[in-house]
């Protein structure tokens, strides 16, 4: 089976090169893939680069995910997060390759009061949104028309992993600061890039390590439970405590704000969660209960033994 792996430098990429290294893949038949290999705003040299591949299974890592910024670059926000996957899915049509996708709680606008399923309607806040939802659709779309291939686009939330993250970002602030100000009226799911790599491949690869047929669509895939920003902030830093840092800014006194005390330049969703039950029950019927049970671990298990990790790296 031969794999490429686009966004080879970013959380979910460098997730992906730490899983397969760990597992019984040829090195030979896997291609991790950077900007300076393939510059996905480019379509010609994307399509130009697919034809020239022999890939069995293609997993889009990459992506447009300057939140803010893109409201100023749209254009380039849509060529990589539309585009680009629309192209990578008509290959996959062509080649009867599956295709792994990711996209973003952005694409919901957050005013549902419950969790989201995967058949809510998209209503995207900012430009970022959009073009993740745009990618979406145009995927949907080139699978429509045919039989051949398979994909899954699988929707996450609030990713940390190896790279610039929220949970990185508080851990620096709390040993700076002598305050610190975090939005509590925002509710999601922290996904741990790691964890979501695994359950990418639990959903696509069978026990030999082969591909398995499954239903193609939207899985929403983020761990159990739900928090606020504030409830992460301060959770990450007792983890850290914990694990032996000390900070300036300790758990109990970061301070809870609204979203509207801090505007940025993109909305962001006030409501982020979202209903895993499909993804569940399709790990479910695999059969295999320790991949189900990997998939539905809490957000606060994985969040603590990433804290742990960072203070053992010397990284906080
Ligand atoms: N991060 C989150 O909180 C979050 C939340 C929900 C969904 N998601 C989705 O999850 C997926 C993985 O996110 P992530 O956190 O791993 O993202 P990330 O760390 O920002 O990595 C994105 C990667 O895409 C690459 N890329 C951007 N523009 C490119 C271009 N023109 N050509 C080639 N490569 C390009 C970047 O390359 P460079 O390294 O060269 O810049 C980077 O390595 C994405 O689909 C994202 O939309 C993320």
């Amino acid at each position: 089976m031969n794999i490429l792996v686009f966004g080879k430098d970013g959380q979910l990429g460098k997730a992906f090169q730490k899983l397969f290294g760990s597992m019984h893949f040829s090195e030979a038949n896997i291609q991790y893939v950077g900007r300076d290999q393939c510059d996905l705003s480019n379509p010609a040299a994307l399509s130009h680069f697919l034809s020239q591949s022999k890939a069995d299974l293609i997993i889009n890592t990459a992506a447009y995910t300057a939140v803010d910024k893109a409201e100023t670059e749209a254009e380039l926000a849509f060529a990589i997060n539309a585009k680009a996957p629309e192209l990578m899915a008509h290959y996959a049509v062509e080649q009867g390759a599956t295709f792994l996708h990711y996209s973003t709680d952005y694409v919901f606008d957050g005013s549902k009061n419950s969790f989201y399923v995967e058949d809510d309607s998209r209503n995207p806040l900012g430009i970022y949104g959009k073009s993740k939802a745009a990618g979406e659709e145009a995927i949907e779309k080139v699978f429509a028309n045919s039989a051949n291939g398979q994909y899954a686009i699988l929707r996450t939330s609030w990713v940390y992993g190896d790279g610039n993250n929220f949970i990185r970002t508080i851990l620096r602030l709390a040993k700076d600061r002598e305050e610190l100000k975090v939005i509590n009226d925002q509710y999601g799911v922290p996904t741990s890039a790691g964890w979501l790599a695994q359950v990418s491949l639990n959903l696509v690869l069978d026990q030999q390590l082969n591909l398995r047929k499954f239903t193609s669509g939207i899985y929403h895939s983020v761990p159990t439970g739900e928090t606020t920003w504030h409830g992460l902030a301060r959770f990450t830093a007792q983890a850290a405590i914990d694990a032996g840092v000390i900070l300036k800014v300790g758990p109990e006194v970061i301070q809870p704000i609204l979203a509207v005390e801090y505007p940025l330049p993109a909305p962001r969703p006030m409501n982020s969660r979202m209903d895993t039950a499909k993804l569940h029950l399709t790990l479910e019927h695999i059969g295999d209960m320790s991949k189900l049970q990997h998939c539905k671990q809490d957000w606060s298990d994985e969040v603590r033994a990433y804290v742990a990790e960072l203070a053992q790296d010397g990284l906080i």
